[in-house]
């Protein structure tokens, strides 16, 4: 039983010779080691076939970027949930801070997603976090509760335990500046006490809550040692086999134990 996920967002990136490369990387590394870590990779769209084929057979699996919340239809461009499972994907990320920034997808759009997600079978990844501006302004937690609860609106509590967070604080991502431990963990201990009210706390605790944002092989150990982290979501770290595998063996080792006095607006 995996005691904690590390998932790779390729993004938009790659051929699929390259993926396929890539994914026979992280499986030579990784495939039959580090048990005790769940491991996901999430190829571009147009890469999926060729990082299965690559992957088949492994405990590696497989999870799309995005979905769109109609089954199918006159949507020129979208892919469905359905769709995303008969290509062999287990999980699919939704909400990620690309799509609300830069394609204006709402939290409504989000829980959309994720209801859509669900029905079909696949993982919901949710990503969740604040801007800089928001952090600043003393606005994280509030973020964090209006993206919380877009998204979670209506779903049953039967369907938590597919469901994984990411909290993913926007200035972190691609920036080569990741969360201090301390905003990690009340970062964390916020989405899963708003979790416990939401669900109930015995089931709180079964949702894992990973963190996301410039995270690397040298940085990786001081986050696995913070309580209520459960794994990581690497972008583009997770580019390159050999530092995506160190990461994995990092959160294969290491067990949180480290709690914080606690300030939130620092950054
Ligand atoms: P990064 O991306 O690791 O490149 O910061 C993380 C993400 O967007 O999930």
């Amino acid at each position: 039983m995996a005691r904690c996920t590390v998932i790779g967002n390729w993004k938009m990136h790659g051929t699929q010779t390259q993926a396929r490369d890539l994914a026979r990387g992280v499986r030579r590394l990784v495939g039959n080691r580090f048990r005790a870590v769940e491991v996901i990779l999430a190829p571009p769209f147009t890469a999926i076939e060729a990082t299965r084929r690559a992957l088949a057979g492994s405990r590696v699996r497989l999870a799309a970027q995005n979905l769109h919340w109609q089954p199918s239809g006159a949507f020129t461009g979208e892919v469905a949930a359905g769709m995303l499972r008969d290509a062999g994907c287990s999980h699919v990320i939704v909400g990620h801070s690309e799509r609300r920034r830069l394609f204006g997808e709402t939290s409504r759009d989000v829980g959309r997603k994720l209801a859509a997600a669900l029905e079909a079978s696949l993982e919901p990844i949710l990503c969740v976090g604040e801007t800089l501006d928001e952090r600043r302004r003393g606005d994280t937690h509030r973020t964090l509760s209006a993206q919380l609860s877009g998204a979670l609106k209506g779903v049953p509590k039967s369907a938590i335990e597919s469901l994984t967070v990411a909290y993913e604080p926007v200035w972190a991502i691609g920036t080569g500046r990741h969360a201090a431990p301390a905003q990690v963990a009340d970062a964390h201990g916020w989405l899963r006490r708003a979790l416990a009210r939401r669900f109930g706390a015995a089931s709180a605790r079964e949702i894992p809550i990973l963190y996301g944002g410039s995270v690397n092989p040298d940085n990786a150990a001081e986050l696995a040692r913070v309580a209520e982290v459960d794994g990581v979501l690497v972008g583009g770290a997770s580019l390159d086999h050999q530092s995506f595998a160190a990461i994995v063996k990092v959160f294969s080792t290491e067990i949180p134990t480290a709690t914080f006095n606690i300030r939130t607006t620092d950054t």
